[in-house]
Parts: structure tokens; C-alpha cells; sequence
């Protein structure tokens, strides 16, 4: 019997209390182009969906809600079901909004509205052609409450794999897909983004992507350093609205049939398997901003 998969981070919806700064951001900064704007929302796309990127015009600031694509295997019916077999409640929305006709809302037990979906449309507006243009939206990290249970609500409900945590309490890393990590969920007593995370096609895109950020009077708050869990080369910055932006390159790959990480030349142990790390950095490098506290 199938059982509910995500497969995919497909979208992050933010509210903005000054839109035209953030669009102006993922537009000229990130490379995105926009595919619609209706209703207050902006949706902007890296290159095939309708969107990756959605900025919703409001008094609030910070995620509005997350977008998740399921295989297909399950109609969204038989996933509302599966759902409310496990006590968790879901709304089917049709024709609510442009891109997806049909979606499940619901809510983690962390409080973040997610909507999963089967398809999504492809107008294919292409790359954009300045800016950082990364090859994809790769992971979100956000402070739970709850999140022991959110830890659980994403591995049963929704399929997730639990990879490797930083500390025992602190960071926790699952995915969906062969990616060391498509959520980190960051221990807490409130729930709110700690920063959402694009990769980069090399170490080449990396520094040129630091030139193009100082250029856009947005400096690097931590990196670049690889990381531990996932050994992704990492930097981060400050997106308009203060939303923590990380941009990565060369994260670690799962080979589920396994249980391990492909090997490669920097693993402190082969074969390197899911484990509970200590420290942020691979490379013991210090910055001024603790990232563990942003
Ligand atoms: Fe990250």
C-alpha cells in the first residue's frame, strides 16, 4: 500500500511588509524571474515552475507558508485520509490560487501551514541571465516548538528520513529526497525561520556569488565554511526583510539502500553514516555572528 512521499521542497511563501524591496531582491539579487503577480503575491520561478519563490504583502514578516510536492502515487483524497488516519486534519483547496490547482493545507505540530501538492504548473520562464541564479531552492531550517513532535509529524506523516542532528537538543536534519537535508528543524520554544538555503552549481558560484552579494550591499554575516552534518560549503546573508539566506554547494548525498553518505575526500570517517555532531564548522572556522543563534 502506497504511503504519503513527499519528494521535494517545490516553494517558500513569505509575508513582506515592503514586497517591492524583497521582489526587487529575488529578482535583480537571486536571478528569479516572476511569472505572476495577483492578489498582493508576487510568485517568482528559477526556471521551470510556476513558482519557487511566492512574496505575500503584509503587516507580518518572515515564512507565511511552505509548499511540498508528493510522488503522485496517492490522490490527494487517499492523502487526506492517510492524514486523518494519523489524527492530522487537512483542507482541500481547489482554484484557491495561480500555479496549483489543487493542494492539502495543513498544519505541522511546530504551527507552519504547509501545502502539499501533486502538480504544479511549468511555464518555463527560464533562468535569469544576472544575479546569483542558483540551481534550486534546497532546504529550510526553522525554530519548533514542539519539536519532538514536529520531528515525528514529518517522518510519519509525510515520509521524511532523519539524517544527522548537531548537538542532542539542538539541530536536527531530515530529507525527503537524496539530499543531506531538506529540513532542519532548530529545537525552540517558538516557532519562526532560521534561514532557507539555495544551492549553488560549484565553489566557482560560491565566490562568485560573494562578489555579486557585496556588489548588492549585502555582506556575508557567517562563511564561507563547510559545514559537519551534510559538509555543505555554506555562506550566509541578510535578504531585505532580514530573513537569513544561505547559499551552499557540494552537500552531502544519502544512499538510502545503504544507510550512508557517498564518500568523499573530507568524510572524517568512511563509511560516514548518520551520527550526532558537535560543532557547526568542518573546518573549525570561527565568524562573529554564532550561527547557532541567529
Ligand atoms: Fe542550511
Amino acid at each position: 500500500m502506497s504511503k504519503v512521499k513527499v519528494f521535494r521542497f517545490a516553494f517558500a511563501d513569505f509575508y513582506s511588509q515592503e514586497p517591492e524591496n524583497l521582489t526587487e531582491y529575488y529578482t535583480n539579487t537571486m536571478g528569479y524571474r516572476i511569472t505572476e503577480e495577483v492578489d498582493g503575491k508576487t510568485y517568482l520561478s528559477n526556471g521551470l515552475d510556476h513558482h519557487n519563490i511566492v512574496i505575500t504583502s503584509s503587516n507580518q514578516k518572515g515564512i507565511h507558508r511552505y509548499g511540498y510536492q508528493l510522488d503522485g502515487k496517492l490522490s490527494l483524497d487517499e492523502v487526506q485520509q492517510r492524514l486523518h488516519v494519523q489524527g492530522i486534519q487537512s483542507t482541500l483547496k481547489t482554484d484557491a490560487k495561480p500555479g496549483i490547482s489543487n493542494f492539502l493545507e495543513v498544519q505541522d505540530p511546530a504551527g507552519n501551514i504547509l501545502e502539499l501538492f501533486t502538480d504544479m504548473d511549468q511555464p518555463a520562464p527560464g533562468f535569469g541571465t544576472t544575479g546569483i541564479i542558483p540551481q534550486k531552492l534546497g532546504h529550510v531550517a526553522f525554530y519548533a516548538a514542539n519539536y519532538v513532535k514536529t520531528l515525528q509529524f514529518y517522518q510519519k506523516a509525510l515520509g521524511f528520513t532523519f539524517t544527522d542532528k548537531i548537538g542532542e537538543n539542538f539541530a536536527n536534519f531530515l530529507t525527503c529526497n537524496i539530499d543531506h537535508h531538506v529540513i532542519n528543524v532548530v529545537a525552540s520554544n517558538e516557532t519562526r525561520l532560521h534561514h532557507i538555503a539555495f544551492q549553488l552549481k560549484d565553489a566557482s558560484h560560491q565566490y562568485a556569488s560573494s562578489d555579486l552579494l557585496a556588489k548588492h550591499g549585502r555582506p556575508i554575516l557567517w562563511g564561507p565554511s563547510r559545514h559537519t552534518a551534510g559538509h555543505n560549503i555554506a555562506t550566509y546573508h541578510h535578504d531585505p526583510d532580514c530573513n537569513v539566506v544561505e547559499l551552499f554547494t557540494d552537500m552531502d548525498l544519502l544512499i538510502p539502500e545503504l544507510g550512508f553518505y557517498e564518500p568523499r575526500p573530507w568524510h572524517e570517517e568512511l563509511p560516514l553514516k548518520p551520527k550526532v555532531w558537535e560543532s557547526l564548522s568542518a573546518w573549525g572556522t570561527e565568524f562573529e555572528v554564532d550561527l547557532a543563534k541567529i
